[in-house]
């Protein structure tokens, strides 16, 4: 079975939902793929001094504000499914999130589990856990970036049916993209890690966003890798019933051999 993915790499500006929101349809111009990744808080940038500087570049999880409405658009060029990282408010609360988006509206909403650093001060702790939609028959978990040195999370969505895992990213440390070959091989997964370019400085902080967008197959193939410091889109098409069947060898099957008595989680 041929699922076409599409994993979007750039750099969202802080402060300008405008501005992202046309670097997203130019970089999208003409693409058409069942499941496109962004990165995480597409719609805002990053850095931001508190949650009441970041409250009007966030916006509801109904696809009624302007983020999401261009990105439902979107969707319905693309023809296929959105994830993408936003700051999302809900009752004056702000969460890092990410949503699953169609041509015809939102079809999941993910609230980053794993807060990284100062992202504290921003955002409550996410309270959706960790769930999958499914899409054209292939079944896709969302987590954001840091979650990943959680390997709980990966494992969480692929316990839950997920083949597929869009990983929204705003990198800052080193480790991921090897990581993600890991938490792909233990789980049997494909993952799109989405992540940012550029710098963001804020005061004496300045943060490097890694680049390097990776789509990873379910024995640890790295399919893609992108570029450290470029915009970019990545079309390719996968089989996600690769990632269905979970046995090793024929007396192992990484679901079934586990052993959760004996885990302290
Ligand atoms: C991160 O979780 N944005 C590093």
């Amino acid at each position: 079975m041929a699922f076409t993915i599409a994993l979007v790499q750039f750099k969202p500006e802080r402060k300008d939902i405008k501005k992202n929101i046309q670097k997203i349809q130019s970089l999208l111009d003409g693409v058409s793929a069942d499941l496109i990744v962004l990165p995480e808080l597409s719609n805002s940038g990053y850095l931001y001094p508190s949650s009441e500087a970041l409250l009007a570049y966030s916006e509801p999880s109904n696809s009624e504000g302007n983020f999401l409405t261009a990105l439902k658009e979107i969707a319905a060029k693309t023809k296929g499914v959105i994830v993408s990282g936003f700051s999302e408010i809900d009752h004056n609360k702000l969460y890092n999130s990410a949503v699953a988006i169609s041509a015809d509206g939102v079809l999941a909403n993910y609230r980053k589990t794993h807060l990284y650093a100062d992202e504290k001060s921003l955002f409550l702790p996410g309270d959706s856990g960790f769930h999958t939609f499914t899409w054209k028959n292939v079944t896709i978990g969302m987590m954001i970036c840091f979650d990943w040195i959680f390997p709980e999370s990966a494992r969480s969505l692929a316990l839950a049916g997920a083949q597929i895992i869009a990983h929204p990213a705003n990198l800052v440390l080193p480790y991921c993209q090897d990581a993600m070959v890991t938490r792909s091989i233990e789980n049997k997964v494909f993952t799109i890690t989405a992540n940012r370019i550029g710098a963001e400085k804020l005061g004496e902080q300045k943060l490097t966003f890694t680049g390097q967008s990776q789509i990873t197959g379910p024995k640890g193939e790295i399919l893609y890798r992108g570029p450290k410091n470029k915009s970019t889109v990545h079309v390719m098409s996968i089989n996600p019933e690769k990632a269905s069947d979970k046995s090793m060898k024929p007396k192992n099957d990484l679901f079934m051999d586990r052993r959760p008595e004996f885990y302290e989680i």
